[in-house]
């Protein structure tokens, strides 16, 4: 099979990587891609939200099967793409319609899709500036902190947790006038949920599924979850209280109802889903749908899975996902990203990374490497992410720890607590 990923981070490397191990894949091609990835296929120098360019590239090469590492080529409308164009319609994109990337895309819809499937939630309030007072008064309602979310993508930034009830009020109204331009015209109020928060993830061709693994996704710059929000630090496969029980609520509490939901809106949904959630007391709520997987997570979950991905993604496309066999590997999985120094505020970029070549007992994945005259530099905020397994996660952490202090970039930072509170 020709296989045709789209994407460019430490998910993609990591989705690339478990990709190219099966004996099914006769070539493999990764748009764009960094680094990393061109050491287990093909880079191909198209955006992945370039669908021209995709489309000629897909008819000229052959290629059997498109995966959609980001969200954005699915909430712009891949998958409908290609169902459309006569030359692409019998070529499987692994990912939702935009009608089904909308879960993502819009977090008012995904809120009154929760509510009509009965889904456990916060509860919330969808404002406009036509009904701002309503809003106000909502705020009113609820205790500190207040939760106020863009309703539309905005690149990770979107959420904001407020301490007071003022400083609250002035940001709806802020948000509302545009702070995050259309994608804030509409901004859920939320509940606050207080918990630990774990990534699920699952596999569908719209009637079956399979749970992948589960990992814990550390958003914070700083160690002991202090400062700013990133992309994610790192992150830790299994998470010791999604135990069995846990898990059962899951199941038959929100991944069951999500994915009959989406049937009987009649969503078509073929691809991954990512259920952020958060555990309050012992019962799983959710805080967020992703129509893609996690990132840093996949750089654990992929190091889990047994069985032939490409094997699982053809049931997703062929509609037979129950007929195939998921097996999950016991041991732990983590990785601890290494990043610029400066992110997720400024940082430079087109630094020299060494030490890739010396490691041992860990995997390596490119997240913002590029090359530069034969040189493998630094391109992003995100860099490197070193992913182990062990016996258990202290294990697989002191192996990544170890190896991320023998790569080296200037200015690199890494967070060595990763874990710290499981
Ligand atoms: P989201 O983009 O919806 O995942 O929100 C970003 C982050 O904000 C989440 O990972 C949570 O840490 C936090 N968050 C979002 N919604 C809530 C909520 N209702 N209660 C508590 N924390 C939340
Ligand atoms: N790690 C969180 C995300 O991928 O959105």
């Amino acid at each position: 099979m020709k296989l045709l990923l789209l994407g460019s981070g430490g998910r993609e490397h990591a989705l690339a990587w478990k990709i190219a191990q099966s004996p099914k894949i006769e070539k493999l091609y990764i748009a764009p891609g960094n680094a990393g990835t061109s050491n287990v296929g093909e880079n191909v120098a198209i955006k992945a939200d370039d669908f021209t360019a995709i489309r000629e590239f897909v008819v000229k090469n052959n290629i059997d099967m498109v995966v959609v590492g980001p969200e954005d080529p699915l909430v712009k409308g891949i998958y409908d793409y290609f169902k459309k164009d006569e030359a692409l319609k019998n070529i499987p994109v692994i990912g939702p319609s935009k009608a089904g990337a909308v879960l993502e895309g819009s977090k008012e819809f995904a809120k009154g899709f929760m509510q009509r499937h009965n889904i456990p939630t916060a509860g919330y309030k969808s404002i406009t500036a036509a009904n701002l007072e309503e809003g106000l008064a909502f705020l009113e309602t609820l205790e500190a902190p207040y939760v106020l979310k863009a309703d539309g993508l905005c690149a990770g930034k979107g959420v904001l947790i407020l301490p007071t009830l003022e400083e609250a009020k002035k940001e709806l109204k802020e948000m509302l006038s545009g702070m995050f331009g259309d994608a804030s015209a509409t901004v859920v109020i939320e509940e606050f949920l207080s918990g630990i928060e774990c990534s699920v993830f699952v596999l569908t061709d719209g009637k079956n599924y399979k749970i992948l693994p589960e990992a814990k996704d550390y958003k914070r710059i700083g160690e002991g979850d202090k400062g700013l929000n990133t992309g994610g630090m790192g992150s830790v496969s299994p998470v010791p209280f999604a135990d069995k029980a846990w898990m059962e609520k899951v199941e038959e509490r929100i991944i069951r109802p999500t994915v009959e939901g989406l049937a009987a809106e009649g969503i078509d949904y073929k691809g991954f889903i990512f259920f952020g959630l958060i555990n309050v007391k012992g019962e799983p709520m959710v805080i967020e749908y992703n129509v893609r997987m996690g990132d840093p997570e996949t750089e654990s979950v992929m190091l889990r899975i047994k069985s032939d991905l490409v094997e699982l993604l053809e049931g997703v496309a062929t509609g037979n996902l129950d007929e195939k066999v998921l097996e999950i590997d016991p041991r732990s999985a983590v990785c601890v990203m290494l990043v610029s120094g400066g992110y997720p505020e400024h940082y430079d970029k087109g630094f020299a990374i060494s030490g890739v070549e010396e490691i041992e007992n860990s995997i390596v994945f490119h997240a913002g490497t590029a090359l530069k005259d034969g040189q493998v530099v630094t391109s992003g905020g995100r860099v490197i992410a070193v992913s182990s397994y062990g016996a258990n996660k202290e294990e697989a952490l002191a192996q990544s720890f170890a190896n991320a202090k023998k790569i080296n970039f200037d200015k690199k930072y890494f967070r060595s607590d990763i874990g710290f509170d499981l």
